[in-house]
C-alpha cells in the first residue's frame, strides 16, 4: 500500500506533522538523520484491533510474523536517527496457553542483532494496574520500555530527570526539616580523613569492626554532621559512610557524597496508568512517561518520531516541552485526532504565553 505521505521537510518551519500511512512505508521516505529520539509504543501481538487494515500490526498468525513486521519498521528507521540518536520503545508481553512469548526480549534481540545498542530495558511499574482474575498467574502490572541507541553513545541529560528522596526507606521519604539539611562540607579534617583510610586501607577480612572509627567520626572528618541529612537521598550523613572495603579494592569510597541536583534515576520506573479517553483511543501511554524519555533524550528543537502515534501522546509531550514531532499512523481518525489534540497542546502553551 503507498503511504500517504505529507513529507515534512517541505514544512520545515511546522512544530508538528501527522502522517497517514503504513510506518514502514512512510519511514522510508522520510529525511534521514533529522530524528534525536523515537519514542513509541507500537500494537502489541493480539491485545486489540484498531481497524480492518491488512497492513495493521499486531494481528499477524504467528508471534515470529509480528516481529518481522515491527522490527523491520525500527531497523528501517535506524538512517532517520541522527548519529547521537535514540530509540524508545514501550513494549509489553502476551501470553498463549499460559506462557509468556517473551516479545520484549525477542524484540530486543534482533534489535541489537540489525546494528542498534541496547542500553536498558526499564521496567514501567503501573502502581494502578487492575489485578488479574486467572486462578493461576500473577497479575501483570509492568512493561517495557526498551532504551536503544543507534551507537555506542547517545545525547544524554540525566541532569533533566534526577530524582530527590530515598527509594530504598518506604515510608521515610519526606523532606526532612530545612534546619537539618546540610548542603556543602563544613571544615573537613584533611589529617583525620587520611588517618581514617590508612586504618581501611591497611584492614584485611580479619580485622575486627571494632577497630574501624565510627560512621559518625567518619562524618565529621569529612565536614559532616553525621545527625543532619543529605539534601538529595534524606539519609542521615552518617549512613553515607561504608567503614569496609569491598573485596580488596583499596579505592571504596568510605563516604560518599549525592549529587546535589538529584540521584540517577532508578530503571524502574513507578508511573501511574491513564484511564482509556473514552471512545478517542485506547492504550494510551502517560504523558509523565514520555516526558521523562524527551527530557533525556532530546533537547529543545530537536525532532521527535513517533511511528505509531494513536491519539498523539509523545506529540503532546514534545511540543509542551518545545520539541519537534512528526509521527505516523495507519488510520486517518487517529491521524485527525492525534493532530487535534497536539494543536490543543500547542495553543495552550502560546495562550498562556509561555
Ligand atoms: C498502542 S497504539 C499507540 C498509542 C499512542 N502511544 C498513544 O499514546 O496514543 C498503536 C497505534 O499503532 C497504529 N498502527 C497499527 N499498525 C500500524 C502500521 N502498520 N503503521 C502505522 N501505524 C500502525 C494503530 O492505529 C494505533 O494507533
Amino acid at each position: 500500500m503507498p503511504a500517504v505521505a505529507l513529507y515534512c521537510e517541505n514544512l520545515p518551519s511546522q512544530s508538528f506533522q501527522i502522517i497517514h500511512g503504513n510506518a514502514y512505508h512512510v519511514v522510508q521516505g522520510l529525511q534521514a538523520k533529522r530524528f534525536r529520539a523515537i519514542i513509541t509504543s507500537p500494537p502489541y501481538y493480539g491485545h486489540r484491533r484498531y481497524g480492518s487494515d491488512g497492513m495493521e500490526i499486531g494481528r499477524e498468525q504467528s508471534v515470529e510474523q509480528y516481529l518481522q513486521s515491527i522490527s523491520q519498521v525500527f531497523i528501517a528507521a535506524n538512517r532517520l536517527l541522527t548519529d547521537d540518536g535514540s530509540l524508545w520503545i514501550v513494549i509489553g508481553d502476551t501470553r498463549r496457553r499460559k506462557e509468556k512469548l517473551r516479545v520484549p526480549h525477542r524484540l530486543a534481540d534482533l534489535l541489537a542483532n540489525a546494528g542498534y545498542k541496547f542500553r536498558e530495558d526499564i521496567v514501567w511499574y503501573k502502581k494502578n494496574s487492575v489485578s488479574s482474575s486467572s486462578p493461576d498467574n500473577f497479575s501483570q502490572s509492568y512493561e517495557y520500555v526498551l532504551f536503544f541507541s543507534k551507537n555506542s553513545r547517545s545525547y544524554a541529560n540525566l541532569d533533566a530527570i534526577r530524582v530527590q528522596g530515598n527509594e530504598a526507606m518506604l515510608g521515610k521519604t519526606e523532606m526532612p526539616p530545612q534546619h537539618m539539611l546540610q548542603y556543602c562540607p563544613e571544615n573537613p579534617d584533611k589529617k583525620e580523613i587520611e588517618r581514617i583510610l590508612d586504618v581501611i586501607h591497611k584492614s584485611t577480612p580479619k580485622t575486627p569492626l571494632s577497630s574501624f572509627p565510627s560512621t559518625s567520626e567518619i562524618s565529621w572528618a569529612y565536614g559532616y554532621d553525621p545527625d543532619k541529612f543529605c539534601p538529595t537521598c534524606y539519609r542521615k550523613f552518617k549512613r553515607h559512610v561504608t567503614r569496609r572495603r569491598i573485596g580488596g579494592h583499596r579505592h571504596y569510597p568510605i563516604f560518599a557524597v549525592c549529587n546535589p541536583t538529584g540521584k540517577n534515576p532508578s530503571n524502574v520506573w513507578e508511573i501511574a496508568n491513564r484511564a482509556h479517553l473514552g471512545s478517542q483511543h485506547f492504550a494510551i501511554f502517560p504523558e509523565e512517561l514520555v516526558k521523562r524519555i524527551i527530557k533525556f533524550s532530546t533537547e529543545p528543537g530537536d525532532w521527535i518520531l513517533d511511528p505509531f502515534a494513536g491519539r498523539g501522546t509523545t506529540g503532546i509531550a514534545a511540543v509542551q516541552l518545545g520539541r519537534r514531532f512528526v509521527g505516523i499512523d495507519l488510520y486517518l481518525e487517529n491521524v485527525n485526532n492525534a493532530a487535534a489534540n497536539i494543536l490543543q497542546a500547542e495553543n495552550l502553551i502560546s495562550g498562556s504565553g509561555q
